[in-house]
């Protein structure tokens, strides 16, 4: 190995290994059987968080908080309200606009930054390799943070290849924690995975009760990819905060919609980033690890699925 490889791999495992003590730290430790919504300590809330180990060996949270549509002091309110509940997976993109407001609300928050897991994503306006590599850095600038734990493609076009190469390049180098990719079918996987030197950690798409992606779901477990659920609620499109079949399995207990869907993601091992701007949203949406869907409410859900995309206007 060359010198200047070991340093780089030396820089690679110091970002592992303090990742892996974040997620140490926010590893399991059960709710107090709190079945109430709202008050929610933000101590008791980072400890809920249960953490998923990458194919890299990189630990993520579960949930995280998404932060598209929002914008300017809404965003940084947001942001600066979820990690204050105790979120520590955010979400964002070049495409959303917001990575500056993103970048002040983690400020506002007081936070430090490696107790934090910030995602953002490659627009496909700068796909290849030159301007995959500026366009990482722009967005570094833009959040005003060193590194980012997880940077992905946001849709395959363009030339995919030559961005991934970059981006390979650039977790190489230490200077991105994990990299992946995001609305990739099967088969867009598969042709990536040709010539990937380096696997992609996640493929976020979108997923909720009425989209299962029963294919995907199997394809990305096969190939130890992390699933991600982008509109873990459907942005609430189909009604879906009114659902009878929802509402019943949450009376049965005691939860809400949004905690069941949320818990349904979790039990199936999706990682979600639910997007709130209401601070009691955001608190009700981490109270889901004190309770379990059992095999006739997964049952049921699984009745829900249309199987088909619930934001046509994107595809
Ligand atoms: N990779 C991609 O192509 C892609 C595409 C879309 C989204 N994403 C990511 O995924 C994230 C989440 O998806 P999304 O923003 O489309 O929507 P979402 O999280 O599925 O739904 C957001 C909606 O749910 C409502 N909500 C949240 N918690 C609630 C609760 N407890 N009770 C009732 N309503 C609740 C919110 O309203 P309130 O504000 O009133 O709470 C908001 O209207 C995005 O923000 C983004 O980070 C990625």
């Amino acid at each position: 190995m060359e010198k200047n490889d070991q340093s780089n791999e030396m820089k690679r495992r110091d970002f592992l290994r303090a990742g892996a003590m974040v997620a140490a730290s926010a590893l399991f430790l059960p709710l107090s059987g709190t079945k109430v919504f709202g008050a929610l300590s933000a101590t008791q809330a980072k400890k809920s968080i249960p953490a998923v180990k990458l194919n890299n060996g990189l630990q993520m949270p579960m949930l995280g908080f998404g932060t598209n549509t929002l914008g300017g002091e809404v965003a940084e309110r947001c942001v600066a309200d979820a990690i204050s509940v105790g979120y520590r997976l955010i979400d964002t993109a070049h495409i959303y606009g917001n990575e500056e407001a993103v970048g002040v609300g983690i400020k506002k928050s007081g936070i430090t930054r490696k107790e934090l897991f910030v995602t953002s994503k490659l627009w496909v306006d700068f796909a290849g390799y030159e301007s995959t590599k500026k366009a990482y850095q722009t967005s570094l600038d833009k959040l005003g943070l060193e590194y980012l734990d997880l940077y992905i493609i946001h849709r395959p076009r363009g030339d995919v290849k030559g961005s991934w190469k970059a981006m390979e390049e650039l977790y190489e180098a230490g200077k991105i924690r994990a990299i992946g990719v995001s609305n990739f079918d099967p088969d867009q996987l598969a042709e990536l995975m040709k010539y990937a030197k380096i696997k992609p950690v996640i493929n976020q798409i979108e997923t909720h009760v009425f989209f299962q992606e029963h294919d995907s779901y199997k394809d990305l477990k096969k190939a130890s990819v992390q699933m991600e659920a982008w509109s873990p609620f459907a942005a609430g499109r189909n009604n879906i905060f009114s659902n009878p079949t929802l509402a019943a399995i949450g009376k049965k207990h005691n939860k809400s919609i949004a905690q069941v869907c949320l818990r349904w993601h979790f039990q199936r091992g999706v990682v979600a980033i639910p997007r709130s701007t209401q601070k009691s949203h955001m608190t009700e949406n981490l109270i889901i690890f004190d309770f379990e869907l059992d095999k006739s409410d997964m049952e049921t859900i699984a009745t829900l699925d249309l199987n088909k995309t619930q934001f046509p206007e994107w595809t």
